[in-house]
């Protein structure tokens, strides 16, 4: 949440800062605001509302040259999304200007301290504060990096910082606790920002910082310390894709690029994974095969469409090593004083890797002595960092805020993981085994396959765009399925959309059904398990008989569903546990297409932010 960029170097500043902002607009998009060093004083243009507000207000009231300068896109935490509360905000004598994402819990003593002493403070921020102590601090120590130290250490809760001195105006410096913050190492010139695609177009050379690090940066130089001032270990890697990759490239949206994305992304993900006999090899595990092999339960912690992806994974975790596998809202999690040792593997999934619940989830688990392993798409974020060890997936960066192609990946990462686990602990490697590591191997062309057939999908969600309800059912990892594509639903369309076990109508959503009411029902593969396939099919004529209209998604060649589908989506036919990756895919194309014809913003839904900083 709120996106933060720094930059110092030998170009104008002002052009960086910006585009790299439009980058990070997904981050949130209540407001943003510059802050340029320029003529021995700061210039600051800050508006309320999309990035698109701020550079109108640039060409309307253009900002003076600068080669250092730093910029913020906000999600509103304290203080509504107005120009007062955007970013950077400015001590009373305009000398320091201060970007922050994250929340400073003490913030309301410091204020009161702050008044006493005679500051006036303008906006309903916590940030505000951090600008008037690293004012005075600057005052006495002369040194942006040393005040920037003095002042972290007075203040509680998440944050990074970045801020610039019109007394020092060669110099950007950052803070981090908690919340994101990545260095860009350029020649001649060097950047800070929330995440590499800030910076991408400019340097694939970065640098991870640590836990409780401030960073000072010049054009020449990049010098990190604790908060304390002792020198820091850092972690530089190279960023293995380009500034394309974080582009639209001719889509009409992110999300639409993303969801075309994912045949690559999913084969990318096992890339490697699997040798030619079958057998995984997940070297990045690292954590012992002793310890994978006296684990006695599984429990996965994650957030919104992470969460579904462990719902998935739970049935395929159970029924491949036969460990109990036990799937919590990351949020919920350390609330209710869970039962975890160090016998228990935690898997915390994250596309970000900064979702802070699922980050207290999993320090809380540590705590407990059990071990973590990530499930995550961005190298070098908090999560895989403070976890044992890491299955990155390789979905490569996701920009629109709804999760698409992460979410096939992080189902591809689960399964690689049950079936690792079975292998390490030498679960009996039947028939079965073997033919899914054979379907794994195709998956990246059925998704493709369902792509290719999505037209009717569009047309139907295009045709349903006035109603306000829309159900989703499912059995089995159906059920996670359907969940997902309600979640999809709502966040891009604004609708009413929910997600039920079929199982669970009788037990009261039934009650819903009425004239014309859409629902969606994932059908299971009637190969196999065909209780579960007869089930559905009675669940489905059960809400047919009251008027709903149908929309059946299922396999090539299930006839039994034809004459009960009001619409028919078709998917290649898939053993029932992979069955997700390529059910989801209609849903997702669904969604987007719905909220694409209500005039809404799929990159960028209301209220909402891509990488949740906050609990
Ligand atoms: C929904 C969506 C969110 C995220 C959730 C967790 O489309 O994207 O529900 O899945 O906020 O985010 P990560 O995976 O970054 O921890």
């Amino acid at each position: 949440m709120c996106g933060i960029v720094g930059y110092v170097g030998g170009q104008s500043a002002l052009d960086v800062v910006v585009t790299g902002l439009k980058r990070l607009e997904y981050r949130g998009y209540d407001s943003a605001g510059v802050a340029v060093l320029s003529d021995g004083g700061i210039a600051a243009a800050k508006k309320a509302g999309k990035l698109v507000n701020l550079e109108k207000e640039l060409v309307d009231r253009p900002l003076p040259g600068g080669s250092v300068g730093i910029g913020h896109t906000r999600w509103a935490t304290h203080g509504g999304p107005t120009d007062a509360n955007a970013h950077p905000h400015l001590d009373n004598a305009g000398r320091v200007a201060v970007v922050h994402n994250g929340i400073i819990e003490n913030f309301a003593a410091l204020r009161e301290e702050l008044v006493e002493r005679g500051h006036t403070l303008l906006s309903e921020t916590d940030t505000e504060t951090v600008a008037h102590l690293l004012a005075e601090e600057f005052s006495s120590v002369g040194d942006l990096a040393e005040a920037m130290r003095l002042v972290c250490r007075r203040l509680d809760g998440a944050f990074t910082l970045v801020a610039v001195h019109a007394d020092q105006p060669d110099v950007v410096v950052g803070a981090r606790r908690n919340s994101p913050l990545v260095v860009g190492v350029g020649e001649g010139e060097n950047f800070l920002a929330s995440d590499v695609s800030a910076f991408i177009a400019h340097t694939r050379s970065a640098i991870e910082l640590g836990q409780d690090q401030v960073v000072e940066l010049t054009r020449d130089g990049v010098t990190v310390t604790d908060f304390d001032g002792a020198p820091a270990d850092v972690r530089a890697y190279h960023v293995d894709w380009d500034a394309s990759a974080a582009e639209k490239g001719g889509y009409a949206s992110f999300m639409l690029k993303e969801i075309a994305e994912q045949p690559k992304a999913v084969t990318d993900t096992l890339l490697g994974r699997i040798d030619g006999a079958g057998r995984l090899s997940l070297d990045e595990v690292r954590i012992p095969d002793a310890v994978l092999r006296e684990a006695d339960k599984v429990v996965i912690v994650a957030c919104g469409t992470a969460f579904h992806a462990g719902l998935i994974a739970k049935y395929a975790i159970e029924h491949w090593t036969r460990i109990p596998c036990e799937v919590e809202l990351a949020s919920e999690f350390r609330y209710r004083d869970p039962i975890l040792n160090r016998r228990t593997l935690v898997v915390a999934i994250s596309q970000s890797g900064e979702t802070m619940d699922t980050l207290m989830a999993l320090r809380h688990a540590r705590e407990q002595g059990a071990k973590v392993l990530a499930v995550c798409n961005t190298n070098g974020s908090t999560i895989p960092r403070e976890s044992d060890a890491v299955l990155y997936t390789h979905a490569g960066p996701e920009v629109a805020v709804a999760s698409t192609k992460a979410f096939l990946t992080q189902l591809v990462a689960c399964y690689l993981l049950a079936l690792y686990l079975g292998q390490v602990r030498g679960t009996q490697w039947g028939d079965e085994i073997h033919a899914v590591v054979r379907d794994l191997a195709r998956i990246g062309d059925d998704v493709e396959r369902v792509l290719e057939t999505m037209e009717p999908v569009r047309a139907l969600a295009r045709s349903l765009a006035d109603k306000d309800t829309v159900l989703f059912l499912g059995r089995h990892v159906g059920y996670p399925v359907a969940l997902e594509g309600a979640l999809k639903l709502k966040e891009l369309a604004y609708m009413h959309a929910e997600g039920f076990a079929a199982g669970e109508l009788k037990h009261g959503p039934i009650a819903l059904i009425e004239e014309g009411l859409p629902v969606v029902v994932v059908v299971p593969s009637p190969r196999g398990r065909s209780v579960l396939h007869d089930k559905i099919v009675s669940n489905i004529q059960e809400i047919r008989a009251r008027g709903a209209r149908t929309i059946v998604i299922a396999e090539e060649g299930d006839e039994a569903v034809v004459p009960y589908a009001d619409h028919l989506v078709r998917i290649p036919a898939t053993p029932t546990l992979l069955q997700p990756l390529v059910a989801t895919v209609p849903l997702q194309v669904f969604a987007c297409e719905l909220a694409t014809a209500r005039g809404n913003e799929v990159d960028q839904p209301r209220n909402l932010a891509k990488s949740v900083t906050v609990e």
